[in-house]
């Protein structure tokens, strides 16, 4: 098995405790979250309404973790300029968004303006969408984000077989010469579950209700037994 990165936990925001964020924030540092993940979503493209540019902001002015943003939205271009992107923060856009044509989109212009910041620029990828729908982009992304549930809410039930993806795209990925480029994986990402899945090939794990934010458990104890699990 080729190690390809560090494999890092990057905690869901949008799970925590919010009125008291800040406290979960010190928490998390402390314990050896890798990085924060930010659900941003705009009521259109995912069926949800959560965070914007203001509390990205708010965010920064309270930690110094990278930021790891996560557009569900019909329109990313909106968002960029309205934050400060800080280096080693991802910005994550969706690859189904179509263009005037109606094909997939390209994402070069946005990816180039998130690069010149030092951050790195991600495509997520639905349960339903194929892998291969990356293509045109592959030059513009350092990441990609395999969603194993239908975006939109914590707490939601994986996709039957959905794991499976990670290693094929680990492969497929390769096969076209783009080893560089990490994989993530968002949604219902249990320690066990990242497990496997740091075996198949990725390197990026958002840790929510599944990972982190367990019911009876506290993020001392789920902090420490994830990193483990995603530790070969
Ligand atoms: C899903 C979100 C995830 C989610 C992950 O739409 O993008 O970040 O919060 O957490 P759980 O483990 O609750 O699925
Ligand atoms: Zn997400």
């Amino acid at each position: 098995m080729i190690m390809y990165y560090d494999n890092k936990i990057s905690v869901s925001v949008m799970c925590s405790d919010l009125l008291n964020l800040e406290k979960d924030i010190r928490t998390l540092e402390k314990h050896g979250a890798d990085m924060l993940h930010i659900d941003v979503m705009d009521a259109h493209f995912v069926p949800n309404l959560t965070f914007g540019p203001d509390f990205i902001k708010a965010m920064q002015r309270k930690t110094s973790l990278p930021l790891d943003s996560h557009f569900m939205v019909e329109d990313p271009e909106l968002m960029f300029g309205k934050f400060t992107l800080r280096p080693g923060d991802i910005f994550t856009a969706h690859v189904e968004l179509k263009d005037q044509y109606g094909n997939l989109r390209s994402y070069k212009e946005l990816s180039e303006k998130v690069r010149d910041n030092g951050a790195l620029f991600g495509l997520a990828v639905n349960p339903e969408t194929p892998i291969e729908s990356l293509e045109r982009n592959l030059a513009y992304i350092d990441t990609v984000t395999l969603m194993l549930v239908h975006p939109g809410f914590a707490g939601a039930t994986m996709v039957d077989g959905i794991m499976e993806k990670v290693g094929k795209a680990r492969k497929w990925l390769d096969s076209k010469d783009f080893e560089r480029i990490e994989i993530s994986v968002d949604g219902s990402v249990s320690a066990e579950r990242a497990h496997y899945m740091a075996e198949s090939g990725a390197s990026i794990f958002v840790g929510g209700t599944a990972g982190i934010y367990r019911k009876g458990m506290d993020l001392k104890e789920t902090i420490p037994a994830f990193r483990k699990a995603i530790t070969l």
